[in-house]
């Protein structure tokens, strides 16, 4: 029940800002003065809602199975693409969290090959009096039947149902005869407040995604996702940022070879067997508060309103689920600038443009490349003049952009509210957003003012907006467009997007005067909140550092209890709402989902806060995240005519990728965050949103020495390669112990020369919904001991990391997925076939400073000479590096296109084939690249080369055998590809 204590470290990442006394106490390297202007302090208690219990912990807590009678089909007719019925209350109303629905209509729809639809929802949706709620598509894309649904008989997925004893259905998969889902036993309840249904699922199943969590890849059997936005700091197992009611679903069979026969393999532990897997994924369409309760034998959804609106997805393979649900359901995920694969580097307490010259500068001197990405402050779309003015700005950015480097600053999802009696305090921004109708109301139609880092803050209105055309959309993009004249950002980083609010109810709609207030916790730094933490293992590697941050932090404790309220003397009387007939209850609903900040009102905005057009958060607070994300990708359209956005945010929703990309959040500086990244990356993939990084070295508390060594070389392999750090933690810009220098230099050279794969790899899954960071499971999907595996990954088909996770280790064990079907793993480094056997953990040689990473037999990367930032490198020589297979083949692509338009003149799309020693390159597209191929190397050549041939000429040097390794490496194709290695389709052949 962590939740509460992590609020104070909720999620700012502004550091420079405006007026507000919380941008004094930064401290960096570079600034350590801790000022601290006296400002009205908002009480901690004005965050503080009614105590409940969460109903998965209520003993006491109605079953909704016990008390309610489930529903009777009838009137069932089919239809064109399926069937349609009505189902009926089969009993007297239990109103167990709310007033059940007596009539409900059922619509089951195949909607593609691979694609089955049901809906549930009340009959007489949109009478007048009535609470109920179906999902707008304006919000959320639904899936429709495809266009050649008639013609696809051969769905593999088949829905039948039951009225014994009441309503229940299964989705059975045809070609194995196995029930995917399966609500028989289980009944249904649905009331205006609550949805309950279930399915039984197989022993030891293996489900992933039900997002966004800090938990391991595979989610397990006895784990709770509540799904309500919140601002926290990456509690375990908690809701966090965003919701993401998707999951794929993996079974292993063995197959018996000589009948054919698949027997379901729950513990398989061995990788040799015969064994295979199918997979499917299950989309829930509701945007509500829910929990989906992952149990031994079952798993069940109750959400707090909406509707049933559920998407099978047959596979059989996770490839074939991802895709299948972004085509149909969420967007394809945005294409990306080339620029944003680059490095960046932000944090907290950056406090002026000369402080951000230096960082920039310093990156310079230790020969780090970067991408510089650096925020802005409190009041969105207006600079403090004295620290970060405009002029200055001008200059700084004018240098960055001369370098090649970009700039990202920062946005907040809220916006300051002046104090109506200080004309000096006037803010603009806020009375043109008003005169549009942009925000937020309260019941009374009043503004809804709460607080966030400004002081009293307003939030932008989306849902009105897209339901009712009122003006936050235009107002947000003519801010936007405004600001970049006065500064020249590259793209937007949003933040607070849950919405966060730092006090319970419109704390700020009578308080105005006070502005600007300081929030109702200790900034970090700030007296009583001064960061003491250090990773794992900090007291081994730092004895007396350790010691004394001990000492600090105890004293730090024991003021803060000295000076601290009496705990409070009554502790566990809950609130239990009571339904009433025909009423909601949205501030506290009958049913309390297990919210990490407890009742839903906590830090963000309050349920009973009003959309222009009536509607209230309740109905969809999950969706502020990815509205604010769509806003912000049409606002950067307008202010880059044709170019992609590029958006970094937090609170997600599905359907978030195609406009945006995701950070982890707030995470700390331990151990166990470095490898929880790796899961929330992979479930990201599945989420549709692969440009997805945290925070290297990690954000709250102070990071070491090794551990950001270690962090720095994994998110060199993630898409989005960011360090970013918390207000006065030590520093850790990689430039900030040499070893860490080192090591992160070694994982950029070999980012940077892999740019082109990386971008090639985005790319295909921009254009076909394929993912960018891979479990291991998903490419050796016949493997039954590889479904946990989150300690190694892919990165594309053809690249896997096997990082060292653990503080003290020198090596790290891995294993080396299809060995036993001849896969074949070079070492990136040695250039040489790794020798392992199937299942086999080896023990992998990792000084700190080495990151291991494989080349996949089979694959052809291509590469480039890598340069200080992304522009240099793209400007490089070619290369390739060709890596064979078993039966000496390979094969591999490189997309090119000019690295910024969303609509392209002309692309290129080279195809590179290797076989019987003959290498090809054919390409197709009028993209015109004209750098020349520097060099190509052949992994794996198995017999000695004494001749090789470019289009049949022979090159007499430049190229050398290695017959200890087996690499052929082949230099100085320069002068033969000088007018640009692509231009024309190319052989190049050894004997
Ligand atoms: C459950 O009810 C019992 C009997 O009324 C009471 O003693 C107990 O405190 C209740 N438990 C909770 C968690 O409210
Ligand atoms: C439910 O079905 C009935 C006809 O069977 C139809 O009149 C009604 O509009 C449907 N309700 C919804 C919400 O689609």
């Amino acid at each position: 029940m962590a939740g509460r204590a992590a609020l104070a470290l909720g999620a700012f990442c502004v550091s420079i800002a405006s007026v507000c006394a919380q941008s004094s106490t930064s401290s960096s390297a570079t600034d350590s003065t801790t000022s601290y202007r006296a400002i009205f302090t908002v009480p901690a208690e004005a965050d503080a809602s009614v105590p409940l219990i969460p109903n998965i912990y209520d003993s006491n807590a109605t079953n909704a199975q016990d008390a309610c009678p489930g529903y009777t089909a009838s009137n069932v007719q089919r239809t064109a693409y399926g069937l349609t019925a009505s189902l009926s209350l089969a009993g007297p109303a239990c109103n167990a969290y709310g007033t059940d629905i007596d009539s409900l209509n059922l619509t089951v729809e195949y909607q593609s090959e691979d694609r089955l639809h049901v809906e549930i929802v009340p009959t007489y949706v949109g009478e007048s009096n009535s609470s109920w709620y179906i999902l707008p598509d304006a919000l959320v894309q639904k899936p429709t039947i495809d266009a050649d649904a008639n013609i696809t008989l051969d769905s593999d997925l088949n829905f039948v149902w039951s009225n014994d004893p009441t309503f229940s259905f299964q989705i059975i998969r045809q070609s194995t005869g196995d029930v995917l889902f399966d609500t028989t036993g289980a009944k249904l309840v649905f009331e205006n407040q609550f949805i309950e249904f279930s399915s039984a699922l197989p022993e030891n199943y293996n489900l992933y995604g039900l997002g966004e969590v800090i938990h391991g890849l595979r989610m397990g059997n006895n784990l709770t996702r509540t799904f309500w936005a919140a601002d926290v700091g990456d509690p375990i197992d908690y809701n966090i940022y965003g919701d993401h009611s998707f999951y794929l679903d993996t079974r292993y069979y063995e197959k018996n070879e000589t009948t054919g026969n698949l027997t379901y393999a729950p513990n398989a532990t061995d990788a040799t067997g015969s064994y295979v897997s199918y997979s499917h994924g299950v989309y829930m369409r509701n945007s509500h508060g829910q929990e989906v309760l992952m149990r031994p034998s079952n798993i069940t959804w109750r959400t707090l309103g909406g509707s049933i609106d559920l998407y099978f997805y047959a596979g059989p393979t996770q490839d074939k689920v991802t895709k299948a649900y972004q085509n149909s359901a969420i967007g394809l995920p945005a294409m990306q600038q080339y620029f944003t694969f680059g490095y960046h580097q932000c944090r907290w307490g950056y406090s002026n443009w000369t402080v951000v010259q230096q960082v920039v500068d310093e990156f310079k001197n230790f020969g780090i490349p970067t991408d510089i990405d650096y925020m802005n402050q409190y009041r969105d779309f207006d600079n403090d003049q004295g620290r970060f003015g405009y002029v200055e700005g001008a200059q700084f950015l004018s240098q960055l952009h001369q370098n090649g480097q970009h700039y990202i600053p920062i946005v907040d999802s809220a916006i300051y509210v002046p104090n109506p009696e200080n004309a000096s305090d006037a803010y603009p921004i806020f009375n043109r957003g008003n005169d549009s109708d942009a925000f937020m109301l309260n019941p009374d139609g009043s503004l809804y003012i709460g607080e966030v880092w400004p002081g009293y803050t307003v939030f932008p209105d989306w849902i009105g907006a897209v339901l009712n055309g009122t003006g936050a959309f235009d107002w947000w993009s003519n801010e936007m467009v405004t600001w970049h004249q006065n500064v020249s950002f590259d793209g937007i980083w949003i933040d607070m997007s849950e919405v966060s609010s730092f006090c319970v109810g419109s704390c700020g709609s009578n308080n105005l005067t006070l502005n600007p207030v300081h929030p109702g916790f200790g900034l970090p730094g700030e007296p009583g909140n001064v960061i003491y933490g250090y990773p794992e293992g900090f007291n081994v590697t730092n004895a007396t550092e350790y010691a004394s941050a001990q000492a600090g932090s105890s004293s730090q404790a024991s003021a803060a209890s000295a000076t601290a309220a009496p705990p409070p003397t009554t502790s566990t009387t809950y609130l239990r709402t009571t339904p009433t007939p025909g009423v909601r209850a949205i501030e506290y609903p009958p049913y309390v989902i297990n919210n990490v900040q407890g009742a839903l009102d906590v830090h963000a905005v309050s349920p009973n806060a009003t959309h222009h057009g009536g509607t209230q958060e309740y109905d969809y607070h999950n969706l502020f995240g990815t509205q604010i994300l769509n806003a912000t990708y049409h606002a950067l359209l307008n202010v880059f005519p044709g170019k992609r956005p590029f958006i970094i945010g937090r609170s997600t929703f599905a359907g978030s990728g195609k406009w945006s990309g995701h950070w982890g959040g707030d995470n700390t500086s331990l151990w166990a965050y470095m490898y929880f990244s790796i899961s929330q990356a992979l479930s990201f993939s599945l989420f549709g949103i692969p440009m997805f990084g945290v925070d290297t070295c990690g954000f709250n508390g102070n990071t070491d020495e090794e551990l950001c060594n270690r962090w720095m070389q994994l998110s060199a392999f993630f898409p989005f390669y960011r360090n970013h750090n918390t207000l006065s933690a030590i520093s850790q810009e990689p430039y900030r112990w040499a070893s860490v220098a080192e090591a992160t230099k070694t994982a950029m050279n070999i980012r940077y020369s892999l740019l082109p794969y990386i971008y090639t790899t985005f790319y295909l899954a921009h254009s076909t919904g394929s993912t960018v960071m891979r479990a291991l499971s998903w490419e050796f999907p016949n493997d039954p001991t590889l479904a946990a595996v989150d300690t190694q990954f892919m990165f594309g088909d053809s690249l896997m990391i096997t990082p060292v996770l653990a503080q003290g280790a020198t090596s790290v064990g891995g294993v080396f997925p299809g060995v036993g079907s001849g896969e074949i793993w070079y070492d990136w480094y040695s250039q040489t076939a790794v020798s392992a056997g199937p299942g086999e953990n080896i023990t992998i040689d990792a000084p700190l400073g080495h990151i291991p990473v494989y080349v996949r037999g089979g694959s052809v990367l291509p590469t480039q000479e890598p340069g200080y930032t992304t522009r240099d490198s793209r400007a490089n020589p070619w290369g390739l590096i060709a890596a064979t297979n078993m039966e000496g083949s390979a094969s591999g692509q490189l997309y090119i296109d000019d690295g910024e338009s969303v609509v392209q003149n002309a692309t290129l799309w080279v195809e590179f084939s290797l076989t019987n020693s003959a290498l090809y390159a054919s390409a197709r597209g009028l993209y015109n690249d004209t750098k020349p191929l520097a060099n190509i190397t052949i992994l794996g050549v198995p017999s000695n080369v004494t001749s090789v041939t470019l289009n049949g000429a022979t090159l007499s040097s430049g190229w050398t055998y290695n017959s200890t390794s087996k690499v052929l490496d082949i230099k100085g194709l320069t002068n033969s590809t000088s007018a640009g290695a692509w231009v024309s389709d190319w052989v190049l052949k050894w004997m």
